[in-house]
């Protein structure tokens, strides 16, 4: 009974706010509220523009992500909120995106011009519009005539030789002429009496076809605009005289879509004539009633979608010139950071039915993937390093960090992103290999690598694609994830691995700036004035072959970067300049490492290298494995990280 209580309870709320935001009344009643309130009357693109920037609006350097912050230090970029929960690594695409729809809402030439978002399988183009979709649907509801097929602005019932008053009085501009369906009624049914027209709320809706409408591609055998532009009804032509707009059903997309937004999907599949009415609708702001019956008025933002070969085929035709000044091309590429691209696929496995456990680097390897193959090489570093770059990690090279110009990486490239995995590919792939082990119900980066391995075998690619992703999946990210598995097992054996790094860290700074300066390191406990030990640094430092005489410019180096580090008041641990942080691990792999090769390859083991063993694995489970993954790993750990 409660229950059911509750439930009444949600039921009701949402039928008195509906009821709040309801409204009825007619024109005269109409022209008082939007004498109240002129933002009511808004065009299409401006009513989009609105919803978007009400969620919110950040700069891309006002974030708390450092990666994204560096990655971008030298571009404004904006972050829309509407977007940023849903949609991950595409935020110049998005902004762009924005631009459009600002500049439009301001009637500039581009709200006569049709938005096409252009881009390869499964970038994100159908959701974006759909994202757009929803906004409408979630925004305060519109005035409209009443049972206007097309919910017609109420202020079109002002005649042209008032309008400028009206304006005046109003604060408003009035665009756009009555349909003929009204206009018959207003002549008819009102004998004249425009402003006792009835005018009511209505809200968007793409199901009810109300300001939304989708328009996929037509069937070429069968290219009858009426999808477009609605249809005269048979039935009743023999009723009514010739030019009765009552035979009129305005119930094509371009209809239906006025005042909001009509969505073209694949769009140059289309015949030419149906991209003609397409361009008219933007361009002149009329589309043809069906039959005899005139022009009709619309405004409506048009988003249009498809593929790179589908535009190249359509671009190619020069005949095609006219309809291809009329459009906004907007690139969709993949996204091409690794963080951002598992964060796409966490957002579709919420958003599904896959309930499986996933191991911890899952969706890093698989991301992996996905960008290696989008990447295009570059002679100033590999693949993998790109990828990190590119991510905004910092990647250590012969113990320096690497200098290498991301924004100089990215404008050398000519269609990056455009090609490779798509995130339906890599999804195909995560459901396979849970397919592959219902038992375990768990995916692991190592059952994915495996199911990847077969779903390209298996594919239509060229053949030196397939050798390419061959060798990504079987070569650079078995080494990838191999050394972040031991990285793992090394923290997960070494009892308080923080604080050991820490103390390593803090123990070399001590003796390489004595080391820098010719002075003497003090001894923490003894209180004894030592010289630097240069055994202790080499240990260090070899573990990133620094070796000979270039220890002298590393330990340098260290000194200066924490020293500037620190004066700009930043906090410093071992984690502060790469090179160190790296060699420090190592140190720390290093010093695990054959205790971690008995202890994991061990058959029987001791009671010691037991409860080592059982400590270790308690660590992984603390850490987001579960009781499958950590046996597959730890076995794969055993066979590939310490082989014989
Ligand atoms: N950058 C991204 N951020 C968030 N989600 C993304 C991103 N790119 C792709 N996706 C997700 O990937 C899936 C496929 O995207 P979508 O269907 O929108 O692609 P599309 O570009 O329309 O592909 P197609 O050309 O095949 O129609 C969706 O679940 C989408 O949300
Ligand atoms: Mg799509």
């Amino acid at each position: 009974m409660d229950q059911q209580k509750e439930f009444e309870i949600l039921i009701r709320k949402d039928r008195d706010s509906h009821r709040e935001k309801v409204w009825h009344g007619n024109l005269l009643g109409y022209l008082e509220k939007v004498k109240e309130d002129p933002t009511i009357v808004k065009l299409a693109h401006a009513r989009i523009y609105d919803i978007i920037i009400k969620a919110g609006v950040r700069n891309i350097q006002d974030t708390d992500d450092p990666h994204l912050k560096k990655l971008y230090k030298d571009e404004s970029i904006k972050i829309y909120n509407f977007f940023s929960d849903e949609f991950y690594g595409i935020e110049k695409i998005i902004s762009q995106i924005v631009r459009y729809c600002h500049a439009a809402s301001l009637k500039g030439e581009e709200s006569r011009q049709v938005l096409y978002l252009m881009g390869p399988v499964g970038s994100g183009k159908s959701s974006l519009v759909e994202k757009i979709h929803r906004g409408l649907e979630a925004s305060d509801p519109f005035y409209a005539i009443e049972k206007c097929p097309m919910f017609e602005e109420p202020l079109h019932l002002i005649p042209r030789h008032l309008r400028k008053e009206f304006e005046k009085m109003l604060g408003v501009h009035i665009e756009g002429d009555l349909c003929p369906v009204c206009r018959y009624r207003v002549k008819e049914e009102f004998k004249g009496k425009y402003e006792e027209f009835p005018i009511c709320t209505m809200e968007f809706s793409k199901r009810a076809r109300v300001g939304a409408a989708v328009v996929p591609p037509v069937d070429p055998n069968n290219q009858d605009t009426s999808v477009l532009i609605g249809s005269e009804d048979i039935s009743k032509l023999d009723l009514y005289s010739e030019g009765d707009p009552r035979v009129l059903e305005l119930n094509g997309a371009l209809n239906v879509g006025n005042r909001g937004m009509v969505e073209f999907i694949e769009v140059f599949k289309n015949e030419v004539e149906y991209l003609h009415c397409m361009i008219t609708a933007t361009q002149e702001k009329v589309v043809p009633a069906p039959g005899r019956h005139g022009l009709v008025y619309v405004d409506t933002v048009i988003l249009a979608h498809s593929n790179e070969a589908e535009w190249q085929k359509f671009k190619s035709d020069h005949t095609n010139e006219a309809i291809l000044d009329r459009i906004v091309v907007v690139k969709v590429p993949y996204n091409l950071r690794l963080s951002e691209e598992v964060k796409i696929y966490q957002k579709i496995i919420r958003n599904s039915d896959f309930r499986a456990h996933v191991a911890p680097h899952t969706l890093e390897i698989s991301s992996m993937f996905a960008i290696l193959s989008r990447l295009e090489p570059t002679n100033k570093c590999d693949l993998m390093t790109k990828l990190k770059l590119y991510n905004g990690e910092e990647v250590v090279e012969k113990g320096r960090t690497k200098k290498v110009d991301v924004v100089e990486l990215r404008e050398a490239t000519k269609r990056e992103g455009m090609g490779g995995i798509s995130t339906r590919f890599i999804m195909k792939a995560l459901d396979n290999s849970l397919s592959d082990n219902v038992a375990g119900n768990c995916i692991n980066p190592i059952n994915v690598r495996e199911a990847l391995i077969d779903m390209i075998r298996e594919a239509d690619f060229p053949d030196d694609t397939r050798k390419q992703y061959l060798e990504y999946l079987q070569d650079t990210l078995h080494k990838e994830y191999l050394e972040i598995l031991e990285k793992e097992i090394t923290r997960a054996f070494v009892y308080s691995y923080q604080e050991q790094a820490e103390a390593l860290f803090q123990n070399y700074l001590d003796h390489a700036e004595a080391y820098v300066n010719k002075s003497k390191v003090k001894d923490r406990n003894t209180k004894e004035d030592l010289a630097p030990d240069e055994g202790f640094m080499k240990s260090i430092e070899e573990q990133i072959a620094i070796i000979g005489s270039s220890a002298d410019g590393f330990r340098q180096e260290v000194i200066a970067y924490l020293w500037a580090s620190n004066r700009r008041g930043e906090k410093i641990d071992y984690r502060s300049y790469e090179p160190l942080k790296e060699a420090i691990e190592k140190k720390l792999m290093a010093s695990v490492r054959d205790l971690s090769r008995v202890v994991t390859k061990a058959r029987t083991r001791d009671e010691e290298q037991s409860e080592k063993y059982g400590a270790m694995v308690k660590n992984l489970l603390e850490n987001g494995y579960c009781t499958t993954c950590v046996d597959v790993v730890m076995k794969y750990a055993a066979n590939h990280l310490w082989k014989d």
